[in-house]
């Protein structure tokens, strides 16, 4: 077994190590980053709550779908397909998956970096004093705007990327995630608390919890189904991998549910944090940028005692969640090389990491330091091309394969074998033929309401 997982593929050593990793994969810089930044931008309490709509119907259903079909398959996105349906032009869902995936991680390599950047900076103690929302600003636009400390730590992320995954699943994934996950969620629920006891902090959970439906429209559906899919590493693959190392005897309905309640509680809480400290700080709560997250969270860590450490400690936590996604997103291209293509593992990794880190130079440089990246604003661009509405495409096409192509009882018969009873199978199949797919289309008819 030690042997064939270093060169080919391997098993999850429990249930629960497999709930950690899909876990690890699922939380991420999406949850802390980018749910409160989308937030900001569409509406506020209208938006979370078409987002947990769109965790529960869609999100569940996808990620049910995903696992079900690696499970049964055993095999890459690619090859999963290809097991099921040989030689069919259906596997273009698996290479969809793979461009899609390599593209994510050239931009979230980068904010990644950013992560990694903010621990020297707590370090250095520039989170300490009386810090006003002013220079907390300024912090990030000299960092975020400075070519060389971006690049030196988008690449020490690719590059730990590159490190963990030429190790193979079970040693590289497995050791991370089971302790550092809890850990940065104890912090965040610390953080959320102190973030609630702020001068101000009802207005800002008013704006966040508190719905004005005469905000919602096509624009903020669009939004939130597609950072559902990104939040739940769906709709790219990856939760096919990750589910084509799940042993069967495992309940793929209880795993799923977990794992996207989990990534929605995360998101949730970041938010908490994130809205009453920008009230309290008299910032706008509707005007959230790239920077957000990076820009409000050294606030809140300013007013907590101890905040040097626990500065520390968040950033550090922060850049490991982020990694245990990256590691999740390069894992997708190099099991699809190894398993298809017969490459090394340490060869597919090496490629597919530095064709990324190319890729990711024009992100890199979008935050100030290349005046037309900046203009154009390409990681927003690429994070939206990518991270919304092509994880939605490959989630409407792996919901018709799994329902249609392959078929919905042969899904349920792979399924029951770790859940003979699945209760909910009549509602999940509704979902995965008609709901989904149907709502899916219906976001993408929207993006012809986008501007600017
Ligand atoms: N779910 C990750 C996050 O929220 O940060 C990002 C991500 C990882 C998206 C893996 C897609 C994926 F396949």
């Amino acid at each position: 077994m030690e042997n064939q997982e270093a060169t080919t593929r391997g098993i999850w050593g429990s249930k629960v190590a497999f709930i950690f990793a899909a876990t690890g994969s699922a939380i991420g810089l999406g949850n802390i980053w980018r749910f409160p930044t989308v937030v900001s931008q569409n509406g506020g309490a209208v938006f979370v709550l078409v987002y947990i709509l769109a965790v529960a119907f869609i999100g569940f259903t996808v990620m049910l779908a995903e696992l079900t079909l690696g499970r049964h398959s055993q095999r890459n996105p690619v090859g999963a397909i290809d097991h099921i349906k040989p030689g069919s032009p259906w596997k273009f869902i698996g290479y969809l998956g793979i461009l899609t995936g390599v593209f994510i991680l050239s931009f979230y390599a980068v904010v990644a970096g950013w992560a990694a950047g903010y621990v020297f900076k707590a370090v250095s103690g520039a989170f300490q004093g009386e810090l006003t929302a002013e220079m907390s600003n300024q912090i990030f636009t000299d960092f975020s705007s400075d070519p060389l400390q971006v690049f030196i730590f988008f690449a020490l992320m690719m590059g730990l990327t590159i490190f963990i995954i030429s190790k193979g699943v079970k040693k590289g994934i497995e050791k991370w995630t089971k302790i550092l996950m809890p850990a940065l969620f104890l912090l965040i629920v610390l953080l959320a608390v102190r973030a609630l006891t702020l001068p101000g902090a009802g207005q800002g959970l008013s704006f966040y919890l508190n719905p004005d439906f005469s905000k919602l429209n096509g624009t903020v559906i669009l939004f939130a189904v597609g950072q559902a899919f990104f939040s739940l590493s769906l709709g790219m693959g990856t939760m096919i991998t990750y589910g084509s190392y799940i042993s069967k005897s495992d309940n793929l309905v209880s795993s799923a549910g977990w794992v996207s309640f989990a990534d929605t509680f995360v998101a949730l809480l970041a938010g908490l944090i994130i809205f009453p400290t920008l009230v309290s700080f008299g910032q706008p709560v509707d005007v959230g940028g790239e920077g957000l997250a990076f820009q409000i969270f050294p606030l809140i860590l300013s007013k907590l005692p101890g905040g040097y450490i626990f500065g520390i400690l968040f950033f550090t936590l922060l850049t490991v969640a982020a990694l245990t996604s990256t590691i999740s997103l390069l894992e997708v291209p190099v099991s699809y090389l190894v398993d298809e293509k017969n490459w090394s593992r340490k060869k597919a990794v090496w490629v597919i990491g530095i064709f990324t880190f190319i890729l990711g130079i024009p992100s890199a440089l979008s935050t100030g330091a290349v005046e037309f990246f900046t203009k154009i604003k390409f990681l927003g661009f690429i994070a939206f091309a990518f991270g919304n509405i092509s994880l939605a495409v490959g989630a409407l096409f792996i919901c018709v394969f799994v329902g249609y192509i392959w078929g919905w009882k042969k899904a349920i018969k792979e399924i029951a074998s770790g859940n003979p009873r699945f209760r909910l199978r009549f509602i999940w199949v509704f979902s995965l033929m008609f709901l989904t797919p149907i709502a899916i289309l219906f976001i993408l008819y929207f993006i012809k309401t986008l501007r600017g």
